[in-house]
Order: structure tokens, then C-alpha cells, then sequence
């Protein structure tokens, strides 16, 4: 009897060492929890990811915030702005997807992303109703770069004296951002149909979307999960120098696939930015709880590289590195993006300006990418907009300025990741994690029976050595 117990836990044992090695040499329980993430994290109608994707759970904010400029007869005089940052003006955003179609066999979606923006009073400094940002006028300044045609610079010219605009204008926040009417826009208007008469940074953007889009389901590969085949008919963008340039790269930034890791690149596509761009991870992080890998714009996506020579138009103008000139996807205005504060640009645009302090902490864009799903618990989408300004002979109002990229206003656009949200997700990656562990749980029960049949070998030998001692005691006695 205690001879059987001996062996069985020796062999026992032995069995459940070498499972549990097996198992996690041949990550078996890895790989099939891997195959079950692959498997659910696709766009199929019905599912949880399906309804998470059509309707995003989580609250997103955008944060606006303006440069209010405190000197404009002096940078007329061709001094150095001094500029003051007033914000947050903070609205949530209500975003829903729209137009929903199947297409091969499950294999792609069609879709437009709508997003309307309700403004948030009390995480806001002001009304944007009320308060007043004086910043250049950007419409005036639109219609001088459009005029190549001799008779329309006259119009615009006697229009800027009658209705006496300035290079500088004072506007509500609320108007800057939503749009407001502009005499001279409404003039150009007439000659021009498709430009509009009416002016703001983020004009017609409230409850509409950004185009007609083309999404892989994630059917054929889990890498391909809402990746972008189409924007507005067309599989590549046609404004920028290059090929390479003009890609549509990735997803919209609004959801990745899952099993990311530390090693890889994700592309992101944001229509507004006019091009695509790359993330590479920075940092491990933990958000409510979960672990999550930090992804961040490197700044080499806006340096002066040659990879980035095909964004610098017209051909070979490269202005420096932290800026995009963007006026070739939106409508000729002479709007350049940058980094808020101009983060991670040439040290010349920074000085050019006073009052900026660029920093990693509040300007840099990231997001943290749980890696298992491919959710996003937290994210900060961070650029600014701003005008290129030069003097120009033809117009009186541009004064002595100085040649610079002028900025006007940056923004914050967040999200994070709910505590409820956070407890559930929290649940499903636990149980993962248990099932994937299920090879150490082998293993300490080998170890555990390991144990047993050592103590048995050691009871049985201390009896044997028992057993001798007795049978030596009666030689000794006689
Ligand atoms: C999803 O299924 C529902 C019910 O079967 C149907 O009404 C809806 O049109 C489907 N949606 C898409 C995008 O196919
Ligand atoms: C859809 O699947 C069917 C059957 O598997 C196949 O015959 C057909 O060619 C597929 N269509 C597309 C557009 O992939
Ligand atoms: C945007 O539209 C929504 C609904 O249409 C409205 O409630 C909201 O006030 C609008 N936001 C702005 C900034 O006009
Ligand atoms: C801010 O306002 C919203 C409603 O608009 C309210 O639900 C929320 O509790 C308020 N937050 C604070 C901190 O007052
Ligand atoms: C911006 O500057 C103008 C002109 O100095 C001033 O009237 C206005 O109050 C300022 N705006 C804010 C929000 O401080
Ligand atoms: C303006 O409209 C015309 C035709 O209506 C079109 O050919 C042209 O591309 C449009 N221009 C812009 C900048 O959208
Ligand atoms: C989908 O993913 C597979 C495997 O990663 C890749 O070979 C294929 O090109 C992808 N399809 C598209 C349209 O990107
Ligand atoms: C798009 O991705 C390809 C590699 O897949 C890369 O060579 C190219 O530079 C990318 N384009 C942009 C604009 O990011
Ligand atoms: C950009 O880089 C090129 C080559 O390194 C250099 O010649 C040029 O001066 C740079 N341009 C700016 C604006 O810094
Ligand atoms: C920006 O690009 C537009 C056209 O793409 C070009 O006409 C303009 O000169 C560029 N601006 C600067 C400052 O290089
Ligand atoms: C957004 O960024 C700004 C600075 O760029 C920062 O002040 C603000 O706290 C950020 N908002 C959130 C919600 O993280």
C-alpha cells in the first residue's frame, strides 16, 4: 500500500512537470486565448464590438485653446506677437457611425463617422458666446493668397477698405470656431461658388462627418481590424509630391487591432491632419487598473527628413521641421499644423513668438493601448493651427510683419477609459489570464506531488534505517 503511494506520486509527478513544461514551451493556452481575442475582435453585426464601434462608449472632449493677441500694432510695426493662451473651451462629442453596409462577404464596412460637440460650461474658463479673442484674420488673409487674378486683388483691395478690415480681428470664441459671416468671403463667394461665405476653424463640422469611408472588418486578419481601404471613393490621397506620401495608412485612431505589441508600428489616418501618420510605443503604463502600452507621434513624423520631402509643396519648400503646410487640402488657406506650442519644432518658430512654452507633458500626442484587446483606455490628440504670414507689397494692411507661422489656436482632444468600463474589461483579461496560467497551476501540483514522493522516499528510508538498527541490537547483545 504505502510502496503504491510512492510510485504513483513519483509518476504523478514526473507526468505533471512534463505537461506543464509542454504546455508552456508550446505556449498552448497562449495561443488558443490569442485565437479566441482574434476571433471576437471583428466587425460582425450584432456583437459587442460591432455596437462599441458604432456607438463609442466612452465620453471624448475636445479642449480649444486660443492665442489672444495683446500687440498687433507692433507686430504691424514688425515686432515679435505676444501671445496669451486662453482655455479650455471644452466640448463633448457625440459620435455615432452612420450609413452602415456590408460589403465581400463581411470582409469590408462602409461608413461616415458623425460627431456633433455640446459645449461643457463647467470644465470651460468662460462663454464662448461672450468672450472676445482678437487673432489675424484669416479670411482676409485667404483672399490675398487667392489673388493671382489682377482684377479680383482690386475688389478685394477696395473691399478691405470699405468695410474697413484690419489684419487683425476680434471675434467670440464661439464664432471663430462655429463660423461667422465674412463681407469679404461673401464676395469671393459669388465668384468662386465652392468656397464658402462664411468663415471658422471648425465651420460645417458640427453633426457631420468627415467623408464616406471603406473599413476591413478584421474577417480576413485580426491585423486588419478597421483598417481604412477607402476615403471618399479613393484608396490613397493625391495632393501630396509622393507616392509614399499619399498613402491612407491604418485605422482612423479611434480603434486598433488587437494583440498589439511593443515591436510594431500602428498607422493612423486623421482626415483633419491632410495626411497619415505612425505611433510607436514609449512606455508601460497602467490606466484604472489595466495594463496598457503608450504610444506616441514620434517627432520625426514632422521633421525635416527626406522621407518627408514629398509633404513639403510647392516641390522642395520645405518650411522646417514641426510644421505641415496644409493649404493644399484646405481650400488654398495658408493654414500650417504644428504641435501645440510648436512641441518638437525648430527652435526659430518658437522664438519667433512670445509666449510659448512648449512641453512634453501637456503638448505631445499619445494614446494607451490596451494590449490584449486593442482598446484604448486613455488618449490625447494634441495639434494647432496656425496661419503663415508675410508682408505683401500689394496689400497696406499687412504693414512691416514679419515672414512667420502665426499661431492662432491648438486643441485637446481625450478621452478616458470609465471605472465601470474598467471593471468589466478587468474581468475579461483576468479570466484570460487565469486560463493562460493553467501550465504553472500543472506545474505546482507536480511540484506539489513531487514533495509527497520525497517524503515517502525519506519515511521509507528512515523505517529502513529503523528496520536495520533492530536487527543489529541482538548481535550487540549477545
Ligand atoms: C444588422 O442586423 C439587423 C437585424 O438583423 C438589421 O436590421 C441591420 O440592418 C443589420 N445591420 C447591418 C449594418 O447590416
Ligand atoms: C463570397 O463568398 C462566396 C462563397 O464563399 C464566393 O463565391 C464569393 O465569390 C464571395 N464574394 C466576394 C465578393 O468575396
Ligand atoms: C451642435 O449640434 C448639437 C445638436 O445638433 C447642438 O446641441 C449643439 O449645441 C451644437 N454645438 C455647437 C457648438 O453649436
Ligand atoms: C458639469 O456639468 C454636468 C452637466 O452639464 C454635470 O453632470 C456634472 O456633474 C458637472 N460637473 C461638475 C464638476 O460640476
Ligand atoms: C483678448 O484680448 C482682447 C483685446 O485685448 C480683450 O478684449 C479680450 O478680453 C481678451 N480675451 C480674453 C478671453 O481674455
Ligand atoms: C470647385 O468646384 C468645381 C466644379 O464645381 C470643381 O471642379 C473644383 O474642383 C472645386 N474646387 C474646390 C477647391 O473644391
Ligand atoms: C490583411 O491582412 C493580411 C495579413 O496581415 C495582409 O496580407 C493583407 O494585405 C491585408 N489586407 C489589406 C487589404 O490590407
Ligand atoms: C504608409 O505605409 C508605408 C508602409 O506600409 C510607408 O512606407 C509609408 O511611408 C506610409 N505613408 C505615410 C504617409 O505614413
Ligand atoms: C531641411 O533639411 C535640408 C537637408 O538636410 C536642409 O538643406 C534645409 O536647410 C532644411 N530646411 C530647413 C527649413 O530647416
Ligand atoms: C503651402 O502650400 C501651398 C500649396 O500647396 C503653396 O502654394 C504655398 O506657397 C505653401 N506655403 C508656404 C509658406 O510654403
Ligand atoms: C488636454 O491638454 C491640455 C494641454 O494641451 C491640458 O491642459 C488638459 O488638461 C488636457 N485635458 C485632458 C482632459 O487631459
Amino acid at each position: 500500500m504505502g510502496r503504491c503511494c510512492f510510485y504513483a506520486a513519483g509518476t504523478l509527478s514526473l507526468l505533471l512537470l512534463v505537461a506543464s513544461v509542454t504546455l508552456l514551451v508550446a505556449r498552448v493556452f497562449q495561443k488558443a486565448m490569442d485565437r479566441a481575442v482574434e476571433q471576437r475582435v471583428v466587425l460582425r453585426n450584432g456583437t459587442e464590438v460591432f455596437h462599441s464601434w458604432e456607438n463609442p462608449p466612452l465620453p471624448v472632449y475636445t479642449q480649444f485653446y486660443f492665442f489672444n493677441v495683446t500687440n498687433p500694432e507692433e507686430i504691424l510695426r514688425g515686432e515679435r506677437p505676444l501671445l496669451e493662451e486662453v482655455g479650455p473651451y471644452t466640448y463633448r462629442e457625440i459620435r455615432n457611425k452612420a450609413n452602415i453596409q456590408f460589403g465581400d462577404n463581411g470582409t469590408t464596412i462602409s461608413a461616415v463617422s458623425n460627431k456633433a460637440y455640446v459645449f461643457e460650461r463647467n470644465q470651460s474658463v468662460g462663454d464662448p458666446e461672450v468672450d472676445l479673442i482678437r487673432t489675424l484674420n484669416i479670411p482676409a488673409l485667404m483672399a490675398m493668397e487667392w489673388t493671382q487674378n489682377p482684377l479680383l486683388q482690386d475688389i478685394i483691395k477696395a473691399v478691405l477698405k470699405t468695410y474697413n478690415q484690419k489684419l487683425f480681428a476680434t471675434h467670440t470664441v464661439h464664432e471663430l470656431l462655429w463660423g461667422y459671416k465674412d463681407q469679404l468671403l461673401s464676395l469671393v463667394h459669388v465668384f468662386r461658388p465652392n468656397i464658402s461665405s462664411s468663415f471658422g476653424l471648425f465651420y460645417e463640422k458640427n453633426g457631420t462627418n468627415d467623408g464616406d469611408y471603406v473599413f476591413l472588418t478584421g474577417e480576413d486578419s485580426y491585423l486588419n481590424f478597421t483598417k481604412i481601404v477607402e476615403w471618399n471613393g479613393k484608396t490613397s490621397l493625391d495632393w501630396w509630391a509622393t507616392d509614399k506620401c499619399n498613402m491612407i495608412n491604418g485605422t482612423d485612431g479611434d480603434s486598433f487591432h488587437p494583440l498589439v505589441t511593443e515591436d510594431e508600428v500602428l498607422y493612423v489616418f486623421p482626415s483633419d491632419f491632410c495626411r497619415s501618420v505612425y505611433i510607436t510605443f514609449s512606455d508601460y503604463e497602467r490606466v484604472e487598473g489595466l495594463p496598457a502600452f503608450r504610444y506616441k507621434v514620434p517627432a520625426e513624423i514632422l521633421a525635416n527628413t527626406s522621407e518627408n520631402a514629398g509633404f513639403c509643396l510647392p516641390k522642395g519648400n520645405c518650411l522646417g521641421s514641426g510644421v505641415l503646410n496644409v493649404s493644399i487640402c484646405k481650400n488654398g488657406a495658408p493654414i500650417i499644423m504644428s504641435f501645440p506650442h510648436f512641441y518638437q519644432a525648430d527652435e526659430r518658430f518658437i522664438s519667433a513668438i512670445q509666449g510659448l512654452h512648449p512641453n512634453k507633458e501637456d503638448h505631445e500626442t499619445f494614446v494607451d493601448i490596451n494590449p490584449l484587446t486593442g482598446i484604448i483606455l486613455r488618449a490625447a490628440k494634441r495639434f494647432q493651427i496656425n496661419i503663415y504670414v508675410q508682408k505683401l507689397d500689394d496689400f497696406i494692411e499687412t504693414g512691416d510683419i514679419r515672414t512667420m507661422v502665426f499661431p492662432v489656436m491648438y486643441l485637446n482632444e481625450s478621452v478616458l477609459i470609465d471605472k465601470e468600463t474598467a471593471r468589466r474589461l478587468k474581468s475579461v483579461i483576468n479570466t484570460t489570464l487565469i486560463i493562460t496560467n493553467i501550465p504553472y497551476i500543472i506545474m505546482a501540483l507536480g511540484v506539489l506531488f513531487g514533495l509527497i514522493f520525497t517524503w515517502l522516499a525519506c519515511r521509507g528510508q528512515q523505517s529502513m534505517d529503523e528496520g536495520t538498527a533492530d536487527e543489529r541490537a541482538p548481535l550487540i547483545r549477545t
